[in-house]
């Protein structure tokens, strides 16, 4: 295998190292999330990379100041599942939700996820099938075959078309499982020896970059797809995802609109103790076209480059507020959403992230959005928590000025209903984390054996 590939922006992770706290220091506890360690978080957030996450450790803030054991937990934009998790593993309960197919399955898989054994023995049959069956060559878009050597794709093809015997959304938790992990591994950097835990050519592991760019990058870089024998690889990958222990409430996951969720009886009203979630942003990430290839996997189909108006509707389905009015009137009904679903003493605490206005001042847009839907809503303003980011570490800064529109500073304002009193939880947010490590000792040793082999 060549590691030519290490040329791409491989660096870009959303979640890189902190070298320092950076907290904005406008709230009125003290430090806020940053002081954790850059990896804080349950094994199973890891499962796979998802645009506009935010850490677990967010969650966890919000989550230890302002519920209790056995609180109910809504995140109705759930992206990978990272409230839905963190939720499950502090013995609250969660409520999810997100209209992207990949967020739906990642959140469903982490809300939900059964014990390691039962995730083994459901890919085990798969794999037994697949060996008796023996698959034949199979026809892909081109996009996709230039990214997987045919042993590999004949496997991916398999798998999916195993998956898809019943829409997503009737998923078991095993498959989801199985379906959010095979995200995770679907392209990703070799290792420096040349050995991979992707299944693709050496490429980016957060976003899947434009299909011409991909083709040309591997055209000038001569890069070699690896036979990576799919099981093996996601049992790997499983192993990871469980080293710490599961074992609170499973959640509840929806794939609807949020606001019209919050607005219909699928949640009742007055039920929510607390709300964490980050609604999309300002035209800053288009969720369909920066997912094509995981999306492929999930069953979207149009991933060529002459078909693709999926990836295309789903941008725009998902983040289709191109003009501030249309966002303002997307924000509002969010906001009288989680007024109906917020328990008299519930807490929201709603991440908004600024907007770069090309050539002049960023746009704060959570402090805009609240100056003008606080008149159509009962919720008060409890505090705003301005959350400064090096803008070093943000994705988007891959993008250079053509794209990258978030920018230093996202905003999180927290909300009450005008009468409530919220419960404010202990002085001193607890970082301990009981579940670390506590998963099955077989997933332990698979991942010991596994880091022997590439001493
Ligand atoms: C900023 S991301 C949330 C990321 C999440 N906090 C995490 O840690 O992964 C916003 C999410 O909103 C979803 N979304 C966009 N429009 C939506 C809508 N109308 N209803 C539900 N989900 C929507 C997108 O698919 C995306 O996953």
């Amino acid at each position: 295998m060549t590691t030519a590939s290490l040329d791409w922006s491989e660096d870009a992770f959303f979640e890189a190292p902190e070298a320092k706290p950076l907290d904005g220091g406008t709230t009125s506890r003290g430090h806020l999330w940053h002081t954790a360690p850059q990896r804080w978080g349950h094994s199973m957030h890891t499962m796979c990379s998802y645009h506009g996450m935010f850490p677990a450790k967010l969650a966890h803030y919000f989550i230890q100041r302002y519920t209790r054991p056995g609180d109910v937990v809504l995140d109705p934009f759930s992206g990978r599942g990272t409230v839905a998790l963190q939720t499950r593993a502090e013995g609250r309960r969660s409520i999810s939700n997100d209209l992207s197919p990949l967020a739906y399955i990642l959140t469903h898989a982490k809300a939900k996820a059964p014990e390691y054994k039962i995730v083994l023995e459901h890919l085990g049959q798969i794999e037994k099938r697949y060996r008796q069956f023996k698959a034949q060559p199979v026809t892909v878009s081109p996009d996709i075959e230039m990214l997987y050597h045919p042993t590999t794709l004949r496997q991916l093809v398999f798998l999916r078309e195993e998956l898809h015997r019943k829409p997503f959304t009737q998923w078991t938790a095993a498959e989801t499982v199985i379906a959010g992990s095979l995200a995770g591994i679907m392209h990703g950097s070799f290792r420096r020896d040349g050995t991979s835990q992707y299944l693709s050519i050496s490429m980016p592991n957060t976003f899947s970059m434009s299909p011409s760019y991909v083709e040309k990058f591997i055209r000038e870089k001569g890069l070699v797809k690896p036979p990576q024998d799919v099981f093996e690889r996601l049992r790997e990958k499983l192993a990871r995802v469980y080293l710490d222990a599961v074992d609170g409430p499973e959640g509840q996951v929806f794939h609807e609109d949020a606001a019209q969720l919050m607005l219909s009886d699928s949640i009742q009203a007055r039920s929510v103790d607390l709300v964490v979630t980050s609604p999309p942003y300002l035209q800053v990430v288009n969720y369909g076209t920066a997912n094509w290839i995981r999306l492929w996997l999930l069953g979207v189909e149009e991933v060529g480059r002459e078909r693709g108006a999926g990836r295309r509707n789903l941008d725009k389905t998902l983040d289709h507020r191109h003009t501030y009015d249309s966002y303002r009137e997307f924000m509002t009904r969010t906001i009288q959403g989680i007024e109906r679903v917020l328990k008299p003493n519930g807490v929201a605490a709603i991440v908004i992230g600024d907007v770069a206005n090309p050539g002049k001042e960023a746009i704060q847009l959570a402090s805009k959005i609240w100056a003008d839907v606080s008149s159509e809503t009962t919720l008060r303003l409890v505090e705003t928590i301005d959350d400064f980011i090096d803008i070093d570490k943000k994705v988007s800064r891959i993008w250079k000025d053509t794209k990258g529109q978030a920018t230093a500073c996202d905003s999180v304002l927290v909300l009450t209903h005008a009468k409530g009193k919220p419960w404010d939880g202990p002085e001193d947010i607890d970082w301990d984390e009981p579940y670390k490590d506590g998963g099955p000792d077989a997933a332990h040793q698979r991942v010991s054996a596994g880091r022997h082999r590439h001493q």
